[in-house]
């Protein structure tokens, strides 16, 4: 069967290359005689594999020496849980902006560890946009900010770094991390789960800030505790190693993209070709305020819920699948992520023109 083109918002496409390097190795990595899945996490081999994705990852981010890069478990979702575990550390204090159900998730779960507040919100107009916010909508004594950059099931993204003064920020960055380039210093802390832009579920990157390690309380579980992996090189534990092997091969491929600002542009250019596609459609329309929508999920509707269900059925048809919005919202999500090629989004705009002449 020849493959499809997926825009599942995550596990999520891969690159070809990628995959194909990974079947070439499978049975034996470079003559070691085993796969690596097979491996032990201690030995030279698997070390110089994490070294190697830890150092690629550095150089496509620009990651300053003064933060650390794990690789953890445990997803996006134990991320809720652990910056605010390890980040409140002083006051108590941490300011939330609530985008989305991700974004909400980790504000729940902050507020049981301290004096979290929703700092701001787009709750009120279905999460269609990002609110606009500067220092001033923040406790000047908070430990930190939280943002998710983008935004996956209401298709947002934000289009600039809230000034949080000297407030650190910590962003959940799991459905654009690589897409675009950020500067890693106005962030304290970075997480991302690999799922949409690196790699296979089971590895979560978190990009820390010296200074910010060793406040956990002394009762918080060790595997919580950011400075048990950062003391480890993230071997404290058996790392998700065949996640992190294939992370490193799509940092790899990243670099012969271009690099983050090469793929960057190119995600530019499929985006404004989807969302043109959709803004000149009479039958498709998308809800998010056009600056703020996000480049790697796009959200659109026919506006009926039968029809939108015949264009995911049919849309199958056409080797175009998971097209489907998330259930908590409906409608139809396109996610466009870094490997996405981009005969993956003409073939949806070809396919979305055929449907409305055939559905007007
Ligand atoms: C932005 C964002 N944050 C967090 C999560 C949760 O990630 P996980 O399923 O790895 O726990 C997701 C999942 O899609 C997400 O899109």
């Amino acid at each position: 069967m020849d493959r499809v083109y997926n825009f599942s918002a995550g596990p999520s496409t891969l690159p070809v290359e990628v995959l194909q390097e990974a079947a070439a190795d499978m049975l034996n990595y470079k003559g070691c005689g085993m796969s690596v899945m097979e491996m032990s996490h201690r030995s030279q081999d698997f070390q110089d594999i994490i070294d190697a994705a830890e150092s690629d990852l550095r150089d496509l981010m620009n990651i300053p020496d003064n933060y650390k890069v794990l690789f953890l478990q445990g997803g996006g979702t134990l991320q809720f849980s652990m910056v605010p575990i390890n980040l409140l550390r002083n006051t108590k204090k941490a300011d939330y902006i609530v985008t989305g159900n991700w974004a909400n998730k980790a504000y729940q779960e902050a507020t049981k560890f301290g004096d979290v507040i929703a700092a701001a919100s787009s709750k009120d107009k279905n999460f269609t946009y990002i609110p606009k916010v500067g220092k001033d909508a923040f406790r000047k004594d908070a430990d930190y900010v939280y943002i998710t950059t983008n935004n996956t099931i209401y298709g947002t993204r934000y289009n600039y770094i809230p000034d949080t003064g000297d407030i650190t920020l910590a962003a959940d960055q799991s459905s654009n991390f690589l897409s675009e380039e950020y500067n890693v210093e106005d962030f304290g802390l970075i997480y991302a789960g690999a799922q949409k832009n690196v790699g296979p579920a089971g590895v979560t990157i978190v990009i820390i800030r010296d200074d910010l390690l060793g406040f956990a309380p002394e009762s918080t579980p060790i595997y919580l505790d950011y400075k048990t992996h950062a003391d480890k090189g993230s071997m404290y534990n058996t790392p998700p190693c065949y996640s992190i092997y294939i992370a490193g091969l799509t940092f790899k491929w990243i670099k012969k993209m271009g690099g983050v600002k090469g793929i960057e542009q190119h995600n530019i250019e499929q985006a404004e070709k989807l969302y043109s596609a959709i803004d000149n459609s009479s039958l498709f329309t998308c809800p998010v305020v056009k600056e703020d929508r996000s480049r790697m999920n796009a959200v659109f509707v026919t506006g009926d819920k039968d029809l939108d269900a015949k264009f995911v059925a049919e849309a199958r048809e056409h080797g175009i699948v998971n097209i489907k919005g998330h259930r908590s919202v409906g409608g139809l999500r396109a996610s466009i992520y870094n490997a996405m090629p981009d005969e993956g989004v003409d073939a949806l705009i070809d396919f979305m023109k055929k449907f409305e002449m055939e559905n007007k």
